[in-house]
């Protein structure tokens, strides 16, 4: 007969007091017992935490939605906080005629909602070379999956009129490093919004309040924060994100450039290196994330073997195009040592690689587009580890 848990025998405190009332959280915080769910930025990655990047905690989170305050920040020029009564947008270059914006002007358009990722082109660069961060929160973390609510890009185009000559948008941010990147219109046309809401509430100041380009499918580094401007041109402009930066150098010396869409990728979140395996041998829940830049994630592959034998998991929640997907492999862990691995397969049929398979191609120099397969070794403890299989 095993001994009386106090956990059920005894009187909790929770259950000796009367709890706070309605009004001590107007706005809601989670449980301080999850205070420890943070993003959290790597010191020695960036010279200084102004023009920095921090990252989703993957490992804590579960569906296909990111919260608000965990969706990870990567800004060039620190936060930029704008006053809504002076916030203006303007479309001007090539155009039958300039027109400026105000943020009531922009919620008097129709709006349209999707779930979108965000993924930084520079996510899982640090692991280019070799396995190098503990955790899926640094090697994946530089993504967030958010619902967004908006005015397609297409309908204030058309209010400004396009000229014939007008091929390619340049969107402009408000803040100190008035980010620009050169989109071709027809992307523009297609599913852009001009967004000022994320999973229903205001956009937050880190995330571009009160107005961000959303590109869907394509990198991070194109989704324009704190939205003041969009000229029109006939070509594009090869500013500084374009050329020095987000372009990749191949091993014969060319660079790729203009790699605009988000291969499809996956990883699993736990078990992973901040989130052991605790409980011991036994029934086991392995889940992870997967997505693609064009289009949705029909199959994802998991092995527990470092890719000897691979078994197919299961989705479960939503799956929209150019959106995050969660999936599940429930098994009974012997506890002997497992390499766990996932592969993405997207709705065009293009599988995810392994990371040598990608080198081969791209060689070691680059830092963008690293969308190979992340393998966690576990030991007979449950504790896991960043490697690499070959
Ligand atoms: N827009 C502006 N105005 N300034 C910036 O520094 N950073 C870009 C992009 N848009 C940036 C910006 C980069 S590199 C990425 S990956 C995404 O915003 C990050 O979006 P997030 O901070 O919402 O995660
Ligand atoms: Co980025």
């Amino acid at each position: 007969q095993a001994a009386p848990d106090p956990a059920i025998t005894e009187l909790q405190p929770w259950q000796q007091y009367l709890g706070e009332g309605v009004d001590a959280r107007p706005y809601g915080m989670p449980s301080e017992h999850e205070a420890h769910v943070v993003r959290r930025d790597v010191p020695w990655l960036t010279a200084d935490p102004v023009s920095s990047v921090n990252f989703t905690p993957l490992h804590e989170l579960d569906g296909i939605i990111t919260p608000n305050g965990l969706c990870f920040e990567r800004h060039h020029g620190g936060i930029a906080e704008i006053d809504p009564g002076a916030y203006r947008l303007m479309i001007n270059g090539l155009v039958d005629t300039p027109l400026v914006f105000t943020l009531d002007d922009l919620k008097r358009f129709p709006r349209e909602n999707h779930a979108y990722f965000l993924e930084c082109a520079a996510n899982s660069g640090m692991e280019w070379r070799g396995a190098q961060l503990n955790g899926c929160q640094f090697t994946h973390g530089m993504i967030h999956n958010v619902m967004y609510t908006g005015v397609p890009l297409r309908l204030l185009l058309e209010e400004a009129g396009i000229k014939t000559a007008g091929k390619w948008i340049l969107p402009e941010g408000a803040d100190a490093s008035a980010m620009t990147r050169s989109i071709p219109l027809e992307k523009a046309l297609d599913d852009c919004l001009v967004a000022f809401k994320m999973n229903g509430e205001a956009l937050r100041p880190e995330q571009g309040y009160p107005v961000r380009l959303v590109v869907p499918g394509w990198e991070g580094n194109m989704w324009v924060k704190w939205l003041r401007r969009i000229e029109i041109g006939d070509q594009p402009w090869h500013h500084r994100e374009e050329t020095s930066k987000y372009t990749d150098l191949l091993p014969d010396g060319q660079a790729r450039r203009f790699t605009w869409e988000m291969d499809a990728k996956s990883v699993i979140t736990n078990p992973s290196p901040q989130a052991p395996i605790t409980h011991g041998p036994g029934p086991t829940v392995l889940t992870g994330i997967a997505w693609s830049g064009r289009g949705t994630i029909p199959r994802v592959d998991v092995t527990l073997d470092g890719g000897a034998t691979w078994a197919r998991a299961r989705m479960s929640g939503p799956s929209f195009d150019k959106s995050m997907h969660r999936f599940y492999y429930e098994f009974d862990w012997d506890g002997r040592p497992l390499l766990l691995q996932s592969r993405a397969h997207d709705s065009t049929g293009y599988v995810q690689p392994t990371k040598d398979m990608l080198r081969e191609v791209r060689g070691e120099n680059s830092i963008y587009h690293n969308n190979g397969i992340q393998t966690w070794a576990v030991n007979e403890q449950g504790v896991a580890e960043n490697v690499e299989v070959s």
